[in-house]
């Protein structure tokens, strides 16, 4: 077998994927039909046709467009079944999903709604292997207070479902909205006991890794590929472990790299850096992981052992607890 089928056929775990950017064309017309939304596109294939993507804000404009068809429980598990079945085809065997839930409470959803609708979705991929954790994303481009707020109205989910919500994490436009501007609300996710990510140095600069690490105190930095233009950066994140979940795909589509042999995920993985490969919005960016994985060993050139190196690491900087990690063996 080829080396892109190996990894193809290798159990994985995905740590960077958005819920709603799994939402596929199909899905958005029928449950803009179900629920009476307007859309702004008169068919699947002129909402496809949009898919062509300048920037990180050119993508996020269409993304919460396409969130506007999530009403009802159902919507989200819908949605969430779907990720699941592509997911298990690329033999992922544990997820750590983001959702950002005031994406939808703006629209009048409840986040108990939201929540409900995706925990029933993960509570039927485990009876078929499929293990996984929730990750709470706050939006960057809105302010503290309402990340402050979400993040109480939250609460007692972070209780009742202990076993799936685990963490949180920071999303949406990067440039003017720096990891500082939130470090009251992660602090409090902090002394709860939650796991922190944040997406840093996908856009904005080396510093935001830094305010990442260091005022935020993330257990992994998202995306985090512009470390590479900070030695001393790369080296830290080498030393600690902290680990980036790199998405090339979608860097590709946002142009955060023109080409995909220009990816500095080889360059990151030659240093040390525990890197992993991610979908981030496969229904927006052309793939699921697999595609991801087969796209960027061809363009990267990787060797069998740094494929190896990274769907290791995938598990070693997944948020799966010693009990569970003895229960998959
Ligand atoms: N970056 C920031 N926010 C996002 C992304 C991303 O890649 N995907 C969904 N929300
Ligand atoms: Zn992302």
């Amino acid at each position: 077998a080829t080396l892109a089928d190996k990894a193809a056929g290798a159990p994985k775990a995905e740590l960077h994927i958005h819920i709603e950017g799994s939402l596929e064309p199909e899905l958005i017309f029928k449950l803009a039909q179900r629920n009476n939304v307007k859309l702004a596109y008169d068919s699947i294939d002129a909402l496809r046709t949009a898919y062509a993507f300048t920037d990180l804000q050119s993508f996020l404009d269409i993304y919460y467009a396409g969130a506007s068809v999530l009403l009802t429980e159902e919507d989200f598990y819908d949605m969430t079944a779907a990720y699941v079945e592509r997911a298990l085809a690329d033999n992922v065997v544990h997820a750590e999903i983001f959702f950002d839930p005031q994406t939808h409470t703006e629209r009048g959803v409840a986040i108990e709604t939201v929540v409900a609708g995706i925990e029933r979705a993960l509570a039927d991929a485990e009876k078929r292997g499929m293990t996984s954790k929730l990750i709470l994303c706050f939006l960057r481009h809105l302010s503290e207070d309402d990340a402050l707020a979400t993040f109480d109205a939250a609460l007692p989910l972070f209780d009742r479902y202990k076993h799936r919500l685990i963490g949180v994490g920071l999303d949406s436009s990067e440039r003017g909205h720096p990891p500082s501007k939130f470090e009251r609300v992660f602090a409090k996710a902090r002394a709860k006991g939650l796991k922190l990510v944040a997406h840093a140095g996908e856009e904005g600069p080396p510093s935001y890794i830094y305010e990442a690490l260091d005022l935020l105190k993330v257990d992994r930095v998202d995306h985090g590929v512009r470390s590479i233009e900070d030695p001393a950066l790369v080296t830290r994140l080498a030393d600690t472990r902290v680990a980036l979940t790199v998405c090339p795909l979608s860097n590709l589509k946002l142009c955060v790299f023109d080409d995909l042999t220009k990816h500095t995920l080889k360059s990151l993985l030659d240093r040390g850096v525990a890197v992993t490969v991610n979908s981030d919005d496969p229904a927006y960016f052309g793939g699921y992981i697999n595609q991801n994985f087969v796209e960027t060993i061809d363009a990267l050139k990787l060797s069998d052992a740094d494929v190896y190196t990274i769907v290791k690491n995938s598990f070693d900087a997944s948020f799966i607890t010693p009990a569970e990690r003895n229960a998959f063996i």
